[in-house]
């Protein structure tokens, strides 16, 4: 068998010193979020009292919500290792049995986009998981034998973007699902000016509040876009965000008043103007913007339909109203 270590990285708790890391390190640090925050606060904090590993974790959401680094809070808190590696990393059984096989007691095992693991490792992974054991069979034909491994008691986290692509004995095995939600204007604030303030940015309130309220939930965007308006502060101002820059250089990245893109922008059009705004199917969605359909459900969807944009129907996607008011067309009367 073949144990592949280019498929794994592990990282110790130790925090980041890197000045310039602007994941949270610890529960206290974690902005939004609340109610899991502090369920998990509570599992945590059991687990503790009784000296026991925790039970395994599934984090599910739209992408960019901070799901793997909920999982680097939760190991800092526990104080043990966590090893990261992703679903489409581990391919064959090797990959996910060197893994298992070199966990400690307590230890972490962080698994991103766990909807796409094999299903050749997702069998290994149940026994592991319930019972802390798993067989493998070695060779083919009647020379073949088994041999078991017994495990640590170790926590499996882990995240997807899809928890309804999980098999449903998979899902069950999980003992704490939290699910992460967009974040309201106020939490992407608090975490713009925590950045800022980390990368020695100088930014007003409502600079914090322009760049908030365009990026869609997702404090991965927040942080992305704060870096490219600090640019614009830089060389057209005085290096300060204010509102007024913010805009500008939000208008410039062609980043609308709520966060839409092009694309949004140019897919809804679409729906209103060449389907009277819906039904229509998400293949047909995808095909208009040439973007995959996973990608249009994972990434497009949520913020479009949390601000009531877009809404989901039996017969397929329908633009709203509210969206046409947005975009500045007529709303089509069915
Ligand atoms: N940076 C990115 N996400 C964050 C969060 N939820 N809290 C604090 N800082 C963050």
């Amino acid at each position: 068998m073949e144990f592949d270590d280019r498929l794994l990285s592990t990282r110790t708790i130790e925090p980041s010193d890197d000045p310039e890391n602007l994941r949270p390190q610890r529960l206290d640090d974690y902005i939004g979020q609340v109610q899991a925050k502090e369920n998990l606060r509570i599992f945590i904090e059991a687990a503790k009292q009784r000296g026991d590993a925790l039970d395994h974790i599934l984090f599910f959401g739209p992408p960019g919500l901070g799901k793997t680094t909920l999982a680097n809070i939760v190991a800092a808190e526990m104080g043990v290792s966590i090893r990261i590696t992703s679903g489409p990393a581990l391919e064959k059984a090797g990959d996910i049995v060197a893994l298992l096989t070199n966990l400690q007691e307590g230890d972490i095992l962080f698994i991103d986009e766990i909807h796409r693991l094999s299903r050749t490792v997702e069998e290994i992974l149940y026994p592991a998981m319930e019972d802390y054991e798993f067989d493998v069979i070695l060779g083919k034909g009647p020379s073949a034998r088994s041999i078991r491994f017994d495990l640590p008691k170790f926590t499996l986290i882990g995240a997807t973007t899809r928890s309804g692509q999980l098999a449903a004995p998979f899902r069950d095995r999980f003992g704490v699902l939290l699910r992460l939600d967009l974040y309201k204007v106020e939490e992407l604030e608090q975490i713009i000016k925590r950045s800022a303030s980390i990368l020695n940015i100088g930014i007003t309130e409502s600079g914090a509040h322009e760049i908030a309220s365009r990026s869609r939930g997702t404090p991965r965007i927040a942080n992305r876009l704060l870096k490219r308006v600090r640019d614009f502060a830089q060389v057209l101002g005085d290096g300060i965000i204010s509102d007024e820059i913010a805009d500008e250089a939000l208008r410039r990245l062609d980043i609308d008043k709520l966060g839409l893109d092009a694309l949004d922008r140019r897919m809804l059009t679409a729906v209103v103007q060449q389907f009277r705004g819906g039904p229509v199917g998400l293949e047909t969605l995808a095909a208009m913007i040439g973007e995959e359909a996973v990608t249009i459900e994972d990434v497009y969807e949520p913020y479009l339909m949390q601000i009531g944009f877009l809404v989901r129907t039996q017969r397929g996607r329908c633009v709203t109203e509210a969206a046409c008011r947005h975009l500045g067309l007529e709303f089509p009367k069915s």
